[in-house]
C-alpha cells in the first residue's frame, strides 16, 4: 500500500515537493551548457518567459518569433576570443541575465544601449585582460556585475562609477597588479561606496612580484599612507617607494619596508617629515651638515637605513647618547668632512645595538694624531664586520705628511705617536706642575699649623682673626 502510494506520487506529481524536485533539476540542466553548436531552451515563468544557454555560438534560427521573451542567457564555449554584444541586443531587448561561461574570451566590446533592461552580466572565469571605462557604461539597469576568475590586472574607478544602477561587483581571482589605479578601492569620499559596491574586495590578491599574493585592500592602504606623507613638497621633493611587505612580528597584520629618495635634491637640512613608515632614507648628495633630527624629531626614531654620502657633515657628536645610535642598521657617512669622531660613545652604542649591520666612514678627512688615532684605529679594527669600507678609511690628505691618505688600519702607531725629539714643556704640563706644588703647600701648612696648635696652643693666625 505504501510503495504504490509512494509510486503513484512520483509518477503522477501532485503535491508540492516533487514539484519542488522536478524544478531544481530543471535548474541544474539549465545551468549547465548544452552540447556542442546547439541552443536550449527553458520555460522560466507563466507568462512564458524563457532562459536559453547555447554552446558554440548563437545557432538560434528556432529563436525566431520568441525573442522578446528571452529574458535569460547563458553562452557557453564562444567561438571567438572577442565578444562583441552587438550580436545579442537587437535580438533579445528584453534580457535581464546574459552569462558567457566556459569561453576563452579575452575581449569584451563595448555594450550597447539596447540592452535596456539587463541587471546582471555574468562574465567570470574568462580571460578577459582589460575592460576600457565606456565597456559597460551604457547598461543603465545594471546592477550585477561579476568579473571574478579573470586576467584582470588593472581597473580605473570610471569602470565601475559609469553604470548608474551598479550595486554588486566581483572582482576577486584576478591578477591585480596593485599600482595606482586601484587606489579607489581605499579613497574616502564619493569614491568609497563605489568601493563597498566590491562585495568580494577583502578577497582580492595582487599579482606584483613586489607584493606577490599579498591582499590588496591592506596593500593600496599602505601605498596611500606612504604617498599621503611623502615629503614632496620642495624643498625637499623625495619620492616614496614601498620596496616590499614583510609580515610584523604578530604574524597577521603587514609591515611595509620603504625607501624614501632625497638624494641630490640641493638639501641644507635633513627633511622636517618622513612618513610614518620610512625605513630608509637616502639623503646623498646634499649639504647637510646637522644630524639633530636624528636625535631630536620623532619621525627619525624608526629609521633603520641613513645614507648620507656626499654632504657636508663636520661632526657627528650631537648622535652621542641618542636612541637612534642604539637602533639604526645601516648608518652611511661617505665622502663627508669627518676629522674626528667620538670614539667611545660609538663603541658604547654599537655594542648595545643589535641591528647594525653596515657602517660606512670612508673617504672623509680622518685627522692622525696621537690623540684619537690610536683609539679610532683600535674601533674601526673591532668593528671591522660593521666598517664595511675599513679600506677607505684614510688619514686626511696633509700636503708632506707622511701618513697622508694611508689607511688607518694598517697605520703604525710609531708613526703618529713618535717621542717628540727635545723635550718642551708643555703650557699644560706647566699648569699641572704649578697646581701640584700648589697641593703640596696646603697640606704642609695644615700639617705644620696642627703641629703648632698641639704644641704652643695658638690657633693659626688666620683662625684667630675670624669672628
Ligand atoms: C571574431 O570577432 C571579430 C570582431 O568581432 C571578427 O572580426 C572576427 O571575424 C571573429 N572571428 C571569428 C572566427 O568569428
Ligand atoms: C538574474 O538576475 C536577477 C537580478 O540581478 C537575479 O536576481 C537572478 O538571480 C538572476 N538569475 C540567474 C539565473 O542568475
Ligand atoms: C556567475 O557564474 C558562475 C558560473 O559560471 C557562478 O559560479 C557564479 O556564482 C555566477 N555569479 C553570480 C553573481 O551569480
Ligand atoms: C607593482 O606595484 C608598484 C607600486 O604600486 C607599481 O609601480 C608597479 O608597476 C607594479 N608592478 C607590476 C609588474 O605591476
Ligand atoms: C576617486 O578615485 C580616482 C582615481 O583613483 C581619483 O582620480 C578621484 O579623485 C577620486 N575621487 C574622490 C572623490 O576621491
Ligand atoms: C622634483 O623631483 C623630480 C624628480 O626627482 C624632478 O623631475 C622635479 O623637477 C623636481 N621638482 C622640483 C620643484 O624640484
Ligand atoms: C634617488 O634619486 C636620485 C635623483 O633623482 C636618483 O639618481 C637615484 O637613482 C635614486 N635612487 C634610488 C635608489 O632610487
Amino acid at each position: 500500500m505504501k510503495i504504490l502510494d509512494l509510486m503513484e506520487t512520483l509518477l503522477f506529481p501532485k503535491n508540492i515537493r516533487c514539484w519542488i524536485l522536478i524544478l531544481g533539476w530543471t535548474v541544474v540542466i539549465v545551468t549547465s551548457c548544452p552540447p556542442d553548436t546547439k541552443c536550449k531552451r527553458y520555460i522560466l515563468d507563466a507568462s512564458k518567459n524563457l532562459r536559453v544557454a547555447c554552446s558554440g555560438g548563437l545557432h538560434g534560427k528556432f529563436l525566431t518569433g520568441v525573442r522578446r521573451q528571452v529574458r535569460e542567457l547563458t553562452l557557453c564555449h564562444w567561438p571567438n576570443s572577442s565578444f562583441d554584444p552587438q550580436i545579442i541586443q537587437f535580438r533579445f531587448p528584453e534580457l535581464r541575465n546574459l552569462t558567457l561561461r566556459d569561453s576563452d574570451v579575452s575581449q569584451l566590446k563595448e555594450f550597447g544601449g539596447e540592452l535596456k533592461e539587463l541587471q546582471e552580466l555574468n562574465v567570470s572565469g574568462l580571460r578577459l585582460d582589460s575592460v576600457v571605462d565606456s565597456t559597460f557604461s551604457r547598461l543603465k539597469k545594471l546592477r550585477v556585475l561579476d568579473l571574478r576568475g579573470n586576467n584582470l590586472k588593472q581597473l580605473g574607478h570610471s569602470v565601475l562609477a559609469s553604470p548608474p544602477a551598479l550595486r554588486e561587483v566581483f572582482l576577486s581571482g584576478n591578477p591585480w597588479d596593485c599600482s595606482n589605479d586601484l587606489m579607489w578601492l581605499v579613497d574616502e569620499g564619493r569614491n568609497e561606496s563605489m568601493a563597498r559596491r566590491v562585495v568580494d574586495r577583502d578577497k582580492m590578491i595582487c599579482n606584483n612580484e613586489t607584493y606577490p599574493k599579498k591582499p590588496v585592500l591592506p596593500i593600496m592602504g599602505m601605498l596611500k599612507t606612504l604617498q599621503a606623507e611623502c615629503p614632496t613638497v620642495p624643498p625637499a621633493n623625495c619620492t616614496c617607494h614601498m620596496d616590499y611587505v614583510a609580515p610584523d612580528p604578530d604574524g597577521v597584520t603587514l609591515r611595509p619596508v620603504t625607501t624614501i629618495n632625497c638624494s641630490y635634491r640641493g638639501l641644507v637640512s635633513l627633511p622636517e617629515r618622513l612618513p610614518s613608515v620610512t625605513t630608509t632614507l637616502l639623503v646623498k648628495g646634499n649639504q647637510i651638515s646637522s644630524l639633530k633630527p636624528l636625535v631630536s624629531n620623532p619621525h627619525y626614531r624608526d629609521v633603520l637605513d641613513v645614507f648620507l654620502d656626499d654632504n657636508q657633515i663636520h661632526s657627528i657628536e650631537s648622535l652621542e647618547g641618542a636612541d637612534w645610535l642604539l637602533n639604526f642598521r645601516v648608518l652611511s657617512l661617505r665622502n663627508n668632512q669627518l676629522t674626528q669622531v667620538l670614539t667611545y660613545a660609538l663603541d658604547n652604542a654599537l655594542q648595545r645595538n643589535r641591528n647594525a649591520a653596515i657602517v660606512y666612514l670612508g673617504n672623509n678627512p680622518w685627522i692622525c694624531d696621537c690623540l684619537f688615532t690610536p683609539t679610532f684605529q683600535d674601533f674601526i679594527i673591532k668593528y671591522r664586520k660593521l666598517v664595511k669600507d675599513i679600506d677607505d678609511v684614510r688619514c686626511a690628505s696633509v700636503h708632506g705628511d707622511e701618513n697622508s691618505l694611508t689607511q688607518i688600519q694598517a697605520l703604525s702607531r710609531s708613526t703618529v705617536c713618535r717621542e717628540p725629539s727635545e723635550y718642551l714643556i708643555q703650557p699644560l704640563d706647566l699648569l699641572n706642575g704649578i697646581l701640584a706644588s700648589l697641593i703640596v703647600l696646603v697640606v704642609g701648612k695644615l700639617i705644620y699649623d696642627y703641629w703648632s696648635f698641639k704644641k704652643t696652643g695658638k690657633l693659626p693666625w688666620l683662625v684667630a682673626k675670624m669672628p
